[in-house]
């Protein structure tokens, strides 16, 4: 098979489905999406009106994580799960941090479509030396480390910025995520960082809202990306024995807030936990 063929039936496995990344689109305001995507949304926001908030809430914290890794020191990210290119791309993000505008990012996702928009998007506006996109599927781990180094873009020698943005939430316990996530850590030069959020399903308000929450989980068995929340013990384990940068692992909104983030009154509701931690150095 070539690659072209690959791709195409990759396509037509990933649109008779709505996508998880398409569907994201869509609570972003975005224009990336089909009929399938948006009713699929629109089911979800009759569950869970809030939803689109978590959504907006997910892509807000990625910025404000890029933004403090760069400004403390990371010049290569690679972020897997990348999604549809929108507003506030990591590459952006990481330059408008840097007026150098050195920091390299690889963005990687599984997801046609995604990847297709991504490569138009780093064609248009980015630069072709210390920006790239990629295929790869991040269960796959040593084979998607292997594409990120092919590119030439990524030191491993150096620390790197991994995000894995509103992503692990798709991967069920039977997929081993916690696997993968050994593998990237492991691999990952010291003073590394790791930028994961995750939604969570504990403590709903009321009745109405774990029924919701439950109803909204079993629409998503329908997707090419059928997920699971997990509790903020079950997300800490992602982390490893890294070291969590202040505030520690918290409800998105919580971490670093500013001026445009949204839900900072009521963290919680968003549904959405996030932190960012750093590869210790060997101690000597
Ligand atoms: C909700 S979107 C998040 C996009 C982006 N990270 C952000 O925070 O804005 C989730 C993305 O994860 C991707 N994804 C899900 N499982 C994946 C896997 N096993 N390997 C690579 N990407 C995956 C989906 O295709 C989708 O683009």
């Amino acid at each position: 098979m070539t690659g072209d063929d690959e791709v195409l039936r990759a396509l037509e496995g990933s649109i008779d489905r709505p996508s998880a990344a398409r569907v994201y689109d869509y609570f972003l305001g975005g224009t990336n999406h089909y009929a399938i995507d948006r009713e699929f949304a629109e089911m979800v926001l009759a569950k869970l009106p809030k939803f689109g908030d978590s959504a907006r809430t997910c892509r807000q914290f990625l910025g404000r994580a890029v933004r403090y890794c760069a400004l403390a020191g990371i010049r290569q990210f690679v972020d897997i799960g990348s999604g549809l290119p929108t507003q506030g791309n990591v590459h952006e993000v990481a330059d408008a941090a840097r007026p150098e505008e050195d920091t390299r990012v690889v963005y990687i996702d599984n997801e046609p479509i995604a990847l297709a928009h991504s490569k138009v998007l780093l064609a248009d506006t980015a630069d072709p030396h210390r920006h790239r996109a990629i295929a790869g599927d991040l269960l796959q781990a040593p084979d998607l480390w292997q594409r990120v180094l092919e590119t030439g873009v990524i030191d491993e020698r150096e620390p790197v910025g991994l995000v894995i943005n509103a992503v692990l939430h798709f991967i069920g316990d039977d997929q081993e995520p916690g696997k993968a996530l050994e593998f990237y850590r492991d691999r990952l030069a010291p003073g590394s960082m790791l930028v994961l959020s995750h939604v969570t399903m504990q403590n709903p308000v009321d009745s109405a809202e774990r029924e919701g929450m439950e109803e909204v989980a079993a629409y998503y068995e329908r997707t090419t990306n059928p997920g699971r929340g997990r509790t903020s013990e079950e997300f800490a384990r992602f982390f490893g024995d890294w070291v969590l940068e202040e505030p520690g692992l918290v409800y998105a909104p919580a971490w670093h807030p500013d001026a445009g983030t949204i839900s900072s009154g009521h963290p919680e509701r968003t549904r959405i936990l996030a932190g960012v931690a750093r590869k210790p150095r060997p101690s000597t």
